[in-house]
This record gives C-alpha cells, sequence and structure tokens, in this order.
C-alpha cells in the first residue's frame, strides 16, 4: 500500500506526462527525478539519486553516463505541419575544489538509445573515433564543453556547441547570456557548480540555444547565445530521434547533473519548471587534503610568528635581566627589579642624568610611592666580592641619620651594581663653591653644612653598631636638600669595619687633596676620615680646592696656604673672596684652624669626630696651637697619575681629579698605587 502511495506521490511531485495520446504531442517535465522513474533509460554512470538529482556522472575518471527518455519524438508525416520543438532544463557541473574539471553535458537527439560504444573523455559519450564525423551516427548534440580540445578546434574550455554527427561544432560560442535587465552579455562559467538553465528552441529549422544562471534569472533571456539553420529530417531521415542527456569525464572529473527538464513539440504549450521543486546540488567540501606547500607555509609562519615572540620574549628579558643570588633573599625588601628602575628613569634617558664619574653614571628617576630618586649605575666586572659589598650597603641602606642621604635600595645586573637613594634637589655642594649657576653660599649656610656633614660622619664613626668608614669625603658628595641642609652621600666607596678590629687593614681610596698620607701605609681609618673631612672645612671656607695644580706653586696645596695666612698673621684672609666680606671672624678662624688640626700629617694629633663635633658648635674650645706646631699646614705628597693611571673625574659637577685604576679582581672599589712626585 505505502509503496504504490508513495508511487502515486513521485508520478504527481516528478512526472507529469501531459500528453501521450498521439506521438505528434510529446510534451513531459521533471521538476526532479524519481528513483522508480520508469520512462527514463540509463546507462553508463547515470543515476538518479534519492533527493531526485540526475547524476550523469560522478567525480571519477573516464567515465560516461547516459539518460534518454525512452519514446521517441517522432516528427509526424512530411505533409504535416512545420516541425519544431522547445525544451528547458537545468544542470549543474560541479568539480573538486582546487582541481580542473570536465569534460561536459550534451543534450542529445540520436536515431539510438545505445551509446555505450561511444568514448568518454573529449568524445562527451556521443561518439567514438570511427563513427565521429560520419552522417550515418545521427546525432543532434548541444554540448556544454568545459575541456579545451585542440582536435575539435574548441574555442575554449567554457563554451556551449552544436554538434551535427560531429564533435567539430558547427557553431560554438563561449558560454554567456543576455541580460536583458542590463541589456548586455554576461559571461557564465559553466563549471562553477551553480545551477544553468538552457533554452533549446528548434522552429523554421532554426535552432536556437539560450543559456541563463538559474539564480535571479526567471525569464528566459530574450536573444539566444546560439542560432543555426538545421535540416533535422536530413539528419534523421527514420523521422524519428530519442531525447536526452550524454556526460563524460576523463583525467579531468566533475559531478554533472540534470536538476530538471521539460519537453514540448511546441514552443507556446512548454511547461515551465518550477525551480522551487528542483533537487539542491551538493558541494563537495573542502577536502582537507593536507597539501605539504601550504603546510610547509604554515609552519614556517608559525616558527617566523614563534621566532618573533621568542625575539621579543629574550630581548625583554635581557633587557631587564637581573642576577639574583640565593643569598640576597634576606635583602629581598631593598631589592628594587631593572624593570621599575628602567621605568622610573625612562630608560636611563640621558636628560635625566645627574653626573657621570669613573664608577658609573647617576640618573634622576621617580618611582611611584618613593618619589624622586637617584640611581647610580656602578659597572663592576667580577662577581668576586659582590656578596660583601651588597651586605654593605644594605647595612648601609639601615643606617639612620638626618644628615645622611637615605639609601633605598639596590639592583643587581651582569656587569652592573645599581644603587637608588633619595633625590637630593639641592645638588652637591660643590656646585655652590665652584659653579656660577648656583649662587653662592652665605657664610652661616657653609657653617650649618659643615655642622650637618661633621654630625652625619659623627655618627658612622661611632653611632652604629660598626664602625663604618666613608673613605671619601669631599664637596662632590656632599649633597643639599631644598633647604640648603647638608646629607652626606656616595656610600660607593664605603666599607666596614667592626668595632675595635684593625681598621687599617683595608684597600686606599678616595680623592687627591683629601687623602691623609699614612693612607699609603696603615691604609683607611676613621682618622684618614677625619683628614678628609679636615680639607673639607678649608675648601668651603675658603672657596678653593684642597689642590690646584693651576695655582701659584705657593698657593697650589690649600693646607699649606692657609697655613702661611696664619703664620703671616691674617688667617681670616684665606676666605671665599665671594663671601663679600659677610661673615663672622672668630668662626672663620675656629673653623680654618679646625682645618687645619683635622689635616695634621700626625695622625694621632688629628681630632675625632666626636670632638669635631664639639668643636665646631662652639661646646668646647679648640686645643691650642700655632702655624709652627709639627705636622700642622704641612701639604701631603700630591699624588700623581702615571700614564697606567686614569685619571678621571668623579662626577661631572666635581672636576676634581680622582686617582683610579681597576684592580683585576674587583673594579667597584677603586685602588691605586700612590706615587709620590711633584712632591710640592
Ligand atoms: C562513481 O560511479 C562509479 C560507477 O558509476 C562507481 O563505481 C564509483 O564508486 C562512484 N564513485 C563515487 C566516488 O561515488
Ligand atoms: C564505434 O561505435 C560503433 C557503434 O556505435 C561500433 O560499431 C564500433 O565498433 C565502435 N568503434 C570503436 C573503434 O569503438
Ligand atoms: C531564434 O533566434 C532568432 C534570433 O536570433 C529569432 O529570430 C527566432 O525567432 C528564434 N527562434 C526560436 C524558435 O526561438
Ligand atoms: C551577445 O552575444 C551574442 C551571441 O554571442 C552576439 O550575437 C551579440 O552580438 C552579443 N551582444 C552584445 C551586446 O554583446
Ligand atoms: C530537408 O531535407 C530533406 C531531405 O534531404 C528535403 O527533402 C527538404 O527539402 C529539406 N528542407 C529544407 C527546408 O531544406
Amino acid at each position: 500500500m505505502a509503496q504504490r502511495f508513495h508511487l502515486l506521490l513521485s508520478i504527481i511531485f516528478f512526472v507529469n506526462l501531459i500528453s501521450f495520446s498521439s506521438q505528434q504531442d510529446l510534451s513531459f517535465i521533471y521538476n526532479g527525478f524519481n528513483q522508480d522513474q520508469v520512462n527514463l533509460h540509463l546507462d553508463g554512470s547515470a543515476r538518479i539519486q534519492p533527493n531526485g538529482l540526475l547524476q550523469l556522472t560522478n567525480a571519477t575518471t573516464q567515465q560516461m553516463g547516459h539518460a534518454f527518455f525512452n519514446r521517441p519524438f517522432d516528427f509526424g508525416s512530411a505533409s504535416s505541419e512545420s516541425l519544431s520543438f522547445s525544451t528547458h532544463f537545468v544542470c549543474a557541473l560541479v568539480r573538486n575544489p582546487g582541481s580542473d574539471g570536465g569534460h561536459g553535458i550534451a543534450f542529445v537527439l540520436s536515431a539510438s538509445m545505445d551509446l555505450t560504444q561511444a568514448e568518454p573523455t573529449q568524445f562527451l559519450g556521443l561518439f567514438n573515433i570511427s563513427t565521429n564525423g560520419s552522417p550515418s551516427s545521427q546525432i543532434l548534440a548541444v554540448e556544454l564543453d568545459t575541456v579545451q580540445s585542440a582536435e575539435f578546434d574548441d574555442i575554449d574550455k567554457n563554451h556551449v556547441g552544436i554538434d551535427e554527427n560531429n564533435l567539430k561544432s558547427s557553431v560554438s560560442d563561449s558560454a554567456s547570456y543576455y541580460s536583458d535587465r542590463e541589456g548586455k552579455n554576461k559571461s557564465l562559467t559553466l563549471l562553477s557548480g551553480d545551477s544553468i538553465q538552457v533554452w533549446i528552441d528548434y522552429e523554421d529549422s532554426l535552432l536556437n540555444v539560450t543559456l541563463a544562471p538559474l539564480k535571479n534569472q526567471k525569464k528566459k533571456p530574450s536573444k539566444p547565445l546560439l542560432s543555426k539553420s538545421i535540416n533535422l529530417t536530413a539528419m534523421f531521415p527514420d523521422r524519428r530521434a530519442f531525447l536526452g542527456f550524454s556526460a563524460a569525464t576523463g583525467s579531468l572529473i566533475s559531478h554533472q547533473y540534470i536538476l530538471g527538464w521539460s519537453f514540448s513539440r511546441n514552443r507556446l504549450s512548454l511547461q515551465s519548471l518550477d525551480i522551487s521543486r528542483l533537487p539542491s546540488v551538493p558541494r563537495p567540501t573542502i577536502k582537507k587534503k593536507n597539501n605539504p606547500l601550504l603546510i610547509l607555509l604554515l609552519v614556517i609562519l608559525a616558527l617566523i610568528v614563534m621566532a618573533v615572540l621568542g625575539g621579543i620574549y629574550l630581548y625583554r628579558k635581557k633587557k631587564y635581566a637581573e642576577v639574583k643570588e640565593p643569598w640576597e633573599k634576606q635583602y629581598g625588601p631593598l631589592r628594587y627589579s631593572y624593570k621599575s628602575l628602567y621605568k622610573a628613569t625612562r630608560g636611563f634617558n640621558k636628560d635625566g642624568r645627574l653626573g657621570k664619574g669613573g664608577f658609573g653614571e647617576v640618573y634622576k628617576g621617580t618611582l611611584p610611592l618613593v618619589g624622586d630618586i637617584a640611581v647610580k649605575r656602578l659597572s663592576h666586572d667580577a662577581e668576586q666580592g659582590m656578596k660583601q659589598f651588597v651586605a654593605e650597603v644594605v647595612t648601609m641602606g639601615s643606617l639612620q641619620h638626618k644628615n645622611l642621604v637615605p639609601l633605598l635600595g639596590y639592583c643587581r645586573r651582569k656587569g652592573e651594581l645599581l644603587l637608588v637613594s633619595k633625590y637630593m634637589e639641592g645638588g652637591s655642594v660643590d656646585q655652590y663653591l665652584f659653579h656660577d649657576d648656583k649662587p653662592p653660599l652665605s657664610w652661616s649656610q657653609r657653617v650649618a653644612v659643615l655642622r650637618d656633614i661633621a654630625s652625619a660622619l659623627c655618627y658612622l664613626h661611632t653611632g652604629a653598631s660598626q664602625v663604618v668608614l666613608h673613605r671619601d669625603i669631599k664637596a662632590s658628595n656632599v649633597m643639599l636638600n631644598g633647604n640648603l641642609q647638608g646629607f652626606l652621600g656616595d656610600f660607593g666607596m664605603a666599607r666596614f669595619d667592626d668595632h675595635g678590629a684593625n681598621l687599617s687593614a683595608t684597600a686606599a681610596v678616595g680623592t687627591i687633596g683629601y687623602m691623609a698620607l699614612e693612607l699609603t701605609s696603615t691604609g683607611t681609618s676613621t682618622r684618614t676620615d677625619v683628614y678628609a673631612f679636615g680639607a673639607f672645612l678649608l675648601e668651603v671656607t675658603c672657596g678653593r680646592r684642597p689642590f690646584d695644580p693651576e695655582m701659584a706653586v705657593e698657593k697650589r696645596h690649600l693646607v699649606k696656604w692657609v697655613c702661611e695666612c696664619w703664620r703671616k698673621g691674617s688667617l681670616v684672609g684665606a676666605i671665599d673672596a665671594r663671601l663679600g666680606g659677610k661673615f663672622v671672624p672668630g668662626e672663620v678662624e675656629m673653623v680654618l684652624k679646625l682645618g687645619l688640626l683635622c689635616t695634621s700629617i700626625v695622625p694621632d694629633s688629628r681630632p675625632t669626630m666626636e670632638q669635631v663635633v664639639q668643636y665646631i658648635n662652639r661646646h668646647q674650645m679648640l686645643p691650642d696651637f700655632s702655624p709652627d706646631t709639627p705636622g700642622i699646614g704641612v701639604s701631603t705628597p700630591v699624588l700623581m697619575g702615571i700614564p697606567s693611571l686614569a685619571i678621571t673625574s668623579t662626577s661631572v659637577a666635581s672636576s676634581t681629579p680622582s686617582v683610579s685604576s681597576s684592580s683585576p679582581n674587583n673594579s667597584m672599589f677603586i685602588s691605586h698605587t700612590i706615587v709620590y712626585g711633584d712632591g710640592r
């Protein structure tokens, strides 16, 4: 029952055979095909697919398929009215993506339904080598050819032709259609996979072929693509022909389908296809054919991307690379990341450079929450002694005195140590003494700074849990804040010794003019710091460097010259002329005498820093001594650099030469061989 009902439905939906009563009135319509189709003769690769699609070939090589309406079209008697027919069909030629397709579909009028002896490929399943071109083949075909076969003079691989017993088309043209809407011819790609409508009309011995895409084109174009005069009765002497389709593949392959077909003897009675009922054409999805070239390209691309990303990562890693060792864990909070310092100083921008010297460079920066900072970059070659040095630096960070420049932390990189301290907006004292861009300090300001530094140095020597030697007291290491308060800074060269330990067994460091004589023999001690502080006292009061090679010989050594002034009875005459005579003579005398006392070449004659603080604050009177007291006013032999010693200025702000030479083990601690020369 169900099957018969199905058959009935099929007949209603797929086939409407209008008239069979008279053979002359042959007329039929297929809006899609039915698998139970009885009126179709199929052979070769022709199949009717479940969705109603008539497949002539699938995409396999060397196939051909035929589909004929199994009753012939009878031309009728010669005497009857003129011979005509009209047909309209929809086809689709679908190639596999990325490959060429072939060979084509033909609408056929043939004396015989048996074309099994024909050949596929360029013969389109219509002829073989011996039947092609022979009038006895009795085949009229309209070919939609998608391969250009030179042997048949094909014009291109996308053409429509009329073949009269011969694959050499009697007329052909590239596939196109006339668009009535746009008033011009538009080309059409047969192998696009899109459904294509074909109308073939024969009337008054004229065969017209008209093409149009199915999409957006309901009406038949008003102008045919091909028009050819043909004498059908001459071709088919029996006055009858079978109607159908043929298609073939060769080494080039495509799926070739007929979607619907309507035929009528009479153009006016041709039933129009119901487009909405036509089956849909499957599109082969892009087979993920692993194209080796594409994969190679993708791999290369991926490698490039990875290389670039890796490069960026390595660049950033290297840019911000630091050296961290397990022992540093305890200093964690004092450790700054290089990245943060890099950002704080805007990449160590030259505009923010505060100074440059033999050790490295100092940059101004700004850290969030902390505020303005000064970052000193010290270069070092060796890791040796690093642990000790960092420990010292960190311990210095724990030193708390109102007149010490606060050390905030450090950072270590390969070949580099960075010390972070608070930025002192006033700059260094030597700038006020020797540079015209800063106003000269008044006498009371100078004394205040001297008291500040004395107090700070006293704290280092006695106030902390260890004796801390500064080792490099000089005007360029004394900083001022906005209120011109003095701060002792730059511990870069300071080292520690435990209370009571032998303080002398350390390398000699310092700056010319601030270095006590015994440095070379017994090394640094609190006494050598006092000497340097004495030189600083004289420098600030007189506005002159401790040693000035450009001065006349008698004035060259400040200590000697101040003592000379005293001997001549005018100690105050040594004072800085820029003070313009505004000073307290008693105070000036006290400070100069204290300076001379501190710079005595007899270490034991020098006061301690505790005593210095007492004297300078006038809590205690200076001991009695004269310019002739032994050790007073004696210039220490000045260290002259021999060519092998690099003489560099320790900061831009100060042109005071300092002697530095790289020791092979640790270039950070400036140690050197002292050479006695040019003694006076
Ligand atoms: C195509 O059709 C041929 C015969 O008609 C068949 O042998 C072959 O398996 C089909 N190929 C595919 C891919 O369906
Ligand atoms: C060509 O086809 C005809 C029938 O159509 C057949 O008799 C003949 O043998 C075929 N020739 C070749 C070479 O296949
Ligand atoms: C064929 O086309 C010509 C114009 O090229 C036209 O005059 C003629 O009427 C057409 N015949 C049919 C049957 O459509
Ligand atoms: C359109 O194509 C037809 C057939 O190839 C040709 O006869 C006609 O001149 C063309 N018309 C235009 C406007 O190109
Ligand atoms: C067609 O061919 C037949 C037989 O060859 C001939 O009798 C007839 O006159 C031809 N018709 C035309 C219109 O040429």
